[in-house]
């Protein structure tokens, strides 16, 4: 026990956590200043092993790293989880001065959205695919945030994880239209022994939703092999993931897609490289999973 507050009291002393904006700009400035540069990983807590391998990704590619961790509220729907979502700062902290992050921002919500806000950055057509099409206004809630965060923490480079496929997409476009400075990483998607990808969602699945849950990667497990044997056909492929997931009661399917990695377009052949994404609701959790597929 003594060995651990140790520990802890050491680690905690180099990880400073920011809840101002403006020192945070401040922060950001002088370590421009200094020549150093800033990596960021951008989070809404409950971390886990996938967050902190995204963190190990921007210590490999900067100087000093930056974590957020902001529960966004404008990317939830009125009927989504926004109040339950899995909160532990305390532990986030813990598990980032391990990770040997510098500095942390958490704001508060009526510090990044004061009363009278209006502005919102979109991306369009990208948005309202797949998830889009199921959680509207979330990837405005998504592009604003990860914008205004990119204004405040002035990061060189900035992670996100394959396992939001579709963010990463969307955020890489909204980059590139407003020339933010700003190197995206993606990283890929950490996952159970048993191939459940990490998710702070994953806490609502009871133990059997859980072993339940397990059909996604194994549908899209299917699919790769299918592709990989010479099927060509995506309503084939996803004439057979529609029927191994459906073969699971509890599992209620909003989409499962074959799409462009580019444009997020579903495609008529399987040529080159092919992201297949899904998103399917078990009990209360809905979890979302792809993967990318190359000939
Ligand atoms: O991926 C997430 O956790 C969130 O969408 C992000 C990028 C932190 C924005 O709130």
């Amino acid at each position: 026990m003594k060995e651990f507050f140790l520990a802890w009291s050491t680690v905690s002393m180099t990880t400073k956590v920011v809840r101002s904006i403006a020192e945070m700009q401040k922060i950001a400035q002088k370590l421009h200043r200094k020549g150093k540069t800033i990596g960021f990983v951008p989070t809404m807590g409950y971390l886990h092993l996938g967050h902190l391998s995204l963190v190990r990704v921007a210590k490999r590619y900067s100087d000093v790293v930056v974590v957020s961790v902001f529960v966004n509220p404008i990317q939830f729907g009125p009927q989504e989880d926004f109040n339950v979502y899995p909160r532990d700062f305390k532990r986030d902290r813990m598990l980032l001065s391990k990770e040997g992050v510098s500095y942390i921002f958490y704001p508060q919500a009526r510090t990044m959205y004061p009363k009278g806000y209006k502005t919102y950055v979109e991306v369009k057509e990208l948005s309202e695919k797949l998830c889009g099409r199921f959680r509207p206004g979330h990837f405005i809630g998504v592009t604003t945030v990860v914008a205004k965060l990119f204004n405040i923490v002035q990061p060189d480079i900035a992670v996100f994880g394959q396992k939001d496929a579709q963010q990463a997409v969307i955020i890489k476009k909204m980059v590139k239209d407003l020339n933010f400075p700003v190197k995206i990483v993606v990283a890929p998607t950490v996952r159970e022994k048993d191939g459940l990808a990490l998710s702070s969602r994953n806490v609502y699945l009871t133990p059997q939703e859980r072993k339940k849950a397990l059909i996604l990667y194994q549908a899209l497990k299917t699919a790769q092999s299918l592709i990989k044997q010479g099927n060509r056909d995506p309503q084939k492929i996803l004439h057979t993931m529609y029927e191994l997931i459906n073969s699971v009661p509890e599992a209620k399917v909003d989409y499962i897609e074959i799409v462009d990695l580019d444009n997020l377009e579903p495609v008529s052949e399987i040529k080159d490289k092919v992201l297949i994404a899904l998103a399917v609701r078990i009990g209360k959790a809905r979890l979302i999973d792809n993967l990318v597929v190359k000939l």
